[in-house]
């Protein structure tokens, strides 16, 4: 464990995951998400070493490496190049504001799960070095310079959302998300009796590696074909369902279905919002497994695992909503249930995941919580 009043390291830092209620894989494409901080989180710990090299140690992996300040270059090891290209890119900002320095790091968040371990880990050394060396970078800096650390070092062409929710999240409240323009409005986080559970698959997913680039890139295609007939659209997510379908036949199949998927997905995301704000949680839920059927059979981001654990909620009236999140590919559902049936829902979807996958299935409660901070 990582002692919180350990004297040999001057900050520490608490950098957490986050969930995302609605808005899923439109990011990227411009559009509106729905994503919140979380109480799982990254713990680190940082001290000045007086030296032109950065020690890393990572209590989970129990794992150790060296950065040489003066040649920064991508890692064969994957953790390491998170931490790697976020010096990186802070030196593109800011140059040799950063210097040697040791750093312990310590997670409950389980990796590859759509909780945003990444971008917990990138602004939780963002921010600790910002405030070890008094660099001086905003908060947006530290969210777009992490997100560039994913796409140089790492290789996930991801959206903001997640580097913004880590950094920006606030207590018991869900962040409305343009990610075309970064404005954002706080929602208060009021779901009655129904409680946030997370479900998690133990599909692992490595996005990096998985369809999410592909992903983007059939959205990028969509959206040039669009353009040259309505050449005033610059992101996908702007571009109404009603115009899309006029490029079904023109599209091949799959992009027309992803640029449905996102057109309809960010309109989701506001309606979500606005019956939030009418406390109608039923007309909520009911956008959520909307949400993962057009993941599904239009995005085609899910898996079998994810699909059985959505299915089996569906006619059980104590579970208000429920769909996959995150990248996909693996990972959790995020579930709304009646408090009264929690329990016993848990033991049954337990057995009935084991039953049919023989894998453990993980719920994880979440609690909304404060972004990345120093403590
Ligand atoms: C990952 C990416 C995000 C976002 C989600 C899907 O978490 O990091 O930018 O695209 O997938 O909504």
């Amino acid at each position: 464990m990582v002692n919180n009043q350990n004297p040999k390291f001057d900050i520490t830092i608490e950098s957490p995951g986050r969930i995302n209620l609605i808005g899923e894989h439109v990011d990227y494409s411009g559009g509106n998400v729905l994503p919140a901080a979380i109480d799982r989180k990254i713990t680190l710990r940082f001290k000045k070493n007086k030296t032109n090299f950065c020690s890393i140690f990572s209590t989970n992996f129990k794992s150790h490496f060296n950065i040489d300040l003066n040649n920064i270059a991508r890692s064969e090891t994957e953790w390491h190049n998170y931490i790697l290209g976020v010096i990186f890119h802070i030196n593109v900002l800011k140059p040799d504001s950063v210097r040697g320095f040791d750093c312990e790091i310590e997670s409950n968040l389980p990796l590859g799960s759509g909780i945003s371990s990444s971008a917990a880990l990138e602004c939780g050394i963002a921010k600790g070095l910002n405030e070890l060396f008094e660099i001086g970078l905003t908060d947006i800096q530290i969210i777009t310079l992490s997100k560039d650390a994913e796409h140089t070092f790492v290789g996930t062409k991801c959206g903001i959302m997640d580097q913004f929710a880590v950094v920006k999240g606030k207590k018991n409240h869900l962040l409305q998300l343009n990610c075309a323009t970064l404005e954002h409005k706080l929602i208060k986080a009021d779901f009655g009796d129904y409680k946030v559970v997370l479900l998690n698959t133990n599909v692992a997913h490595n996005l990096a590696s998985s369809e999410y680039n592909v992903r983007r890139d059939e959205c990028q295609t969509a959206l040039e074909v669009i353009k040259r007939k309505y050449p005033n659209y610059t992101l996908l997510a702007q571009v109404k369902p009603k115009i899309i379908k006029e490029f079904k036949k023109v599209l091949p199949e799959k992009i027309y279905d992803r640029a449905l998927y996102v057109s309809k997905e960010n309109r989701r995301t506001l309606k979500a919002v606005k019956t939030l704000e009418e406390n109608d949680l039923k007309h909520f839920g009911e956008l959520l497994y909307k949400s993962h059927s057009g993941l599904t059979n239009r995005f085609e981001v899910s898996c079998k695992e994810l699909d059985f654990l959505v299915d089996y909620t569906k006619n059980l009236d104590y579970v208000i909503g429920s769909r996959m999140m995150g990248g996909g590919f693996g990972g959790c559902t995020i579930n709304l249930v009646h408090k009264d049936h929690f329990d016993s829902f848990l033991g049954n979807i337990q057995a009935a995941y084991q039953e049919k996958f023989e894998i453990d299935l993980i719920p994880i409660s979440v609690v909304i919580s404060d972004g990345t901070r120093k403590i």
